[in-house]
């Protein structure tokens, strides 16, 4: 059994989790995730302001998370923290204090790339959301279609070209006049939409595609945004808001669900696991369902705090390196980029 500490702080949520257990039987004892509202003000996550604000934050976070643990420092076997990709002024706040930890409590560190966290955070709450799988994670920064045959072993089989499906609901939540981070007004907003509502063009989405072309999985948001762009601007001003949004979300998540459903299908797994926020779109996960389940297919979608950034799991993942053996020394580095580790050819 390994007690272990997570460390979070990649974007705009400070968070530190305490896991404990051994392979896929592991407890989540403690989470605690403290969401930077100041960048709502500017409409998106600025930089400089993200560090300052983990700075503050991240002792008392840690701290809260291991008094709600019922744990000191010494009950610690071993310090995960998130080293890329993401904004590395905030990422170096959290390996720096991930480091300084480890060092004073004499245990093993590991640095944990961000979407591999996110690809192990619903096995936290779903015991059967293990590989192998098909992961489909989607993020405000991320998204990635990926076939997991073992925790270690990834094919990585689409990606996006442009937008992310999450910077995809923000933009078209400014243009449609709503707050940011606007994947959830707008998924509120599509939910109002009477019938009518303009039917956008899948992107990337072609009936013709073939498995080996290179768009097969691929995906790409920026066209359909300029899509929704020309609808709210359209002179006579046909459709709605409510009825635009519900076009939109429709357009993306039709697309979402194709690909999937193909790489399901391809590497014939029986499991598909969503991650990353825009997972917390309920429209998304019950056309996903709706999609698969006739095919004996489940999918396995996280609750909310595990769906968004957290440190649970990166706790989790980090569980799997250390029992591999892996260790990182003090010279740990933070990337804005970084390569996704267990790559094996798609
Ligand atoms: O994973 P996440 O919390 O942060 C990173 O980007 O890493 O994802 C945030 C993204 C934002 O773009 C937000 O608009 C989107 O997830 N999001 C949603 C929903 N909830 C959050 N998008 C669509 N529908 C939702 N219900
Ligand atoms: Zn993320």
């Amino acid at each position: 059994m390994t007690r272990l500490l997570g460390i979070e702080t990649s974007c705009d949520e400070t968070s530190a989790a305490v896991i404990s257990g051994t392979g896929d039987a592991v407890t989540l004892q403690s989470l605690v995730i403290l969401s930077q509202d100041v960048h709502r003000v500017f409409g998106g996550v600025v930089p400089e302001i993200a560090s300052r604000a983990h700075l503050t934050s991240i002792q008392p976070v840690v701290q809260r998370a291991l008094d709600d643990a019922g744990v000191d420092g010494a009950a610690l076997d071993a310090v995960a923290v998130t080293n890329g990709p993401g904004l590395v002024g905030a990422l170096l706040v959290g390996v720096s204090f991930g480091k300084a930890l480890a060092y004073a409590l004499d245990v093993p560190l590991v640095g944990v790339h961000h979407m591999e966290g996110h690809l192990f955070a619903t096995s936290l709450e779903s015991a059967d959301a293990v590989p192998p799988f098909t992961a489909l994670l989607v993020s405000g920064g991320h998204t990635l279609l990926i076939d997991v045959e073992a925790w270690g072993r990834y094919r990585l089989l689409g990606r996006t070209r442009d937008d992310a499906a999450g910077e995809a609901f923000d933009k078209v939540a400014k243009l449609l006049g709503l707050p940011y981070p606007g994947g959830p007004h707008v998924e509120r907003l599509a939910a109002t939409a009477e019938a009518g509502a303009p039917r956008f063009t899948r992107p990337m989405l072609r009936r013709n595609q073939r498995p080996g072309d290179d768009d097969y999985y691929d995906f790409s948001f920026s066209g359909l945004k300029t899509a929704v762009l020309n609808a709210v601007h359209a002179p006579d001003g046909a459709a709605g808001r409510a009825a635009i949004a519900r076009g939109f979300q429709d357009a993306l998540i039709e697309t979402l669900v194709e690909k999937t459903a193909r790489a399901a299908n391809a590497f014939d797994r029986r499991r598909v696991v969503l991650g990353g926020g825009v997972a917390g779109n309920r429209t998304l996960v019950a056309a996903m369902t709706e999609r698969l389940a006739p095919h004996g297919v489940s999918v396995y979608a996280p609750g909310a705090r595990l769906a968004t950034d957290n440190a649970a799991m990166i706790a989790r993942a980090g569980l799997f390196h250390i029992e591999r053996g892996e260790r990182a020394g003090l010279d740990l580095n933070a990337f804005a980029t970084l390569t996704l580790p267990g790559l094996i050819a798609a």
